[in-house]
């Protein structure tokens, strides 16, 4: 379906290029990301034993299982007004259909209530890459089993946590999830090329979505609840557009990731199920002879920095495309944008600062086009477990010291610029 831009009042209040002042409409959601599997620690789900690329696993990782208290005091320290954080359904039900764990939910209910208490409004994400055990030995989500079983989890997770969530994000980025696990072979069960499987998994994904948005919104008071899933948006090209082979691999990845995805969560009238739309943006991918031209895939910075392509440790910085992606999404799809994820993985504070402040202004300049963004997430809180990455990227607002037992945190420069953002609703200096 396709959807009219429409020009929102947050129009007459954005202020662009003022001085250098760009200013965000009120009640705009300024918050920061984790994820369970990244942060928590003592978890036991099929990431528990594997082993990312420096060594390490996923636990202790920052041990926020024990300390959510000093993170929540870390937040309000940020001055964020959002906390998307997940809940880790391994840990609340032991096999299909059972009833969740009350030690566990306790320990999320006094996180909720802790965050109630000093403002902050919780995103809870139902899935983010992570599923129990009796999930995998069952074939995780390549079983269409798999999407009652969600939906079971999620029908009684909403009821325990009923008044204290308002927003909810059922799936964390199924393409790099289905991609991840089922074509390069990154996240367990550690599957390459299988076309179908990803396919197949992202389809069950988006059915277990529609119901997830179904149980939630009948369960929650109607109109305050707000439900979505998050995509990620990478802008896949060719480096060199005369290239054919570049150019099909791009258009290959951009079927597959980006307009299959979407169109199994959002087409044929899907999207009525959702009331919003998260939108994870870190950059884009450009290929040169078939390879990806990202860190990640064995260049350095420097080389490709030589080549023009400007990256954090992670991905091309591309600030410009999130103005196009949040804007084509828009008017696609016509939901309220968050954007539930962005952020950069870098030792350099000077360029994590630029890269945020050139993000937020592309923001700002979709907003001011209309695109009706409600909030904005940075990844992540704290330095934590990149997946097949372990310890070695820091995207973190906080530092953690991960030689050091006691996993020391201490605020980082990055974390004080983005507090003055949120103080001040409003990007200075740009
Ligand atoms: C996103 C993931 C998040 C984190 C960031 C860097 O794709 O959702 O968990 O890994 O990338």
């Amino acid at each position: 379906m396709t959807h009219v831009l429409q020009f929102y009042s947050v129009n007459t209040t954005l202020t662009a290029g003022n001085g250098g002042v760009l200013s965000f409409p009120p009640h705009f959601l300024w918050g920061t990301a984790t994820s369970p599997t990244q942060v928590e620690g003592h978890i036991l789900n099929e990431w528990t034993d594997y082993r990312a690329r420096d060594g390490r696993t996923c636990h202790p990782a920052c041990d926020s299982y024990h300390r959510y208290p000093e993170d929540i005091e870390w937040l309000v320290r940020l001055g964020v007004k959002g906390y998307r954080m997940g809940i880790e359904w391994s840990r609340l039900q032991a096999g299909p259909f059972a009833p969740l764990n009350q030690a566990e939910l306790d320990r999320y209910l006094d996180q909720l209530d802790r965050l109630q208490a000093a403002g902050i409004t919780p995103m809870v994400v139902l899935h983010h890459f992570s599923n129990p055990l009796w999930i995998t030995k069952h074939g995780g989500w390549l079983n269409r089993a798999t999407v009652e079983a969600f939906v079971d989890y999620v029908a009684k997770l909403v009821a325990a946590l009923r008044g204290r969530v308002r927003l909810w994000n059922t799936f964390n980025e199924p393409d790099t999830y289905g991609s991840c696990s089922y074509l390069i072979g990154e996240f367990p069960p550690g599957d390459k090329w299988r076309f179908r499987a990803y396919c197949r998994v992202i389809r069950h994904m988006a059915q277990a979505h529609v119901r997830a948005c179904q149980v939630i919104r009948q369960a929650g008071p109607a109109g305050a609840v707000e439900v979505g899933f998050s995509k990620n948006w990478t802008s896949f090209e060719a480096l060199h557009p005369w290239s054919p082979w570049d150019r099909s691999i791009a258009a290959m990845s951009h079927l597959f990731f980006n307009r299959f995805v979407l169109h199994r969560f959002l087409g044929d009238g899907r999207r009525e199920a959702a009331t919003f739309l998260g939108v994870n943006y870190y950059g884009r991918v450009r290929f040169k002879h078939t390879r990806p031209m990202i860190p990640t895939f064995d260049f350095s910075r420097d080389q490709l920095a030589a080549m023009g392509v400007i990256c954090d440790d992670m991905f091309e910085r591309h600030p410009s495309g999130m103005e196009g992606a949040l804007e084509k999404m828009q008017r696609q799809y016509g939901l309220p944008i968050y954007v539930t994820e962005h952020g950069s993985a870098s030792t350099d504070e000077v360029f994590r600062e630029r890269d945020l402040k050139e993000n937020l202004v592309a923001l700002h300049r979709a907003m001011g086009r209309g695109v009706d963004v409600r909030g904005f997430f940075y990844w992540s809180l704290m330095d934590n477990f990149e997946w097949q990455f372990g310890y070695a990227k820091k995207f973190g607002l906080i530092g953690v010291d991960f030689s050091d037992e006691k996993l020391p945190r201490v605020m980082k420069p990055l974390g004080r610029v983005y507090s003055a953002i949120c103080r001040d609703n409003a990007v200075l200096n740009f």
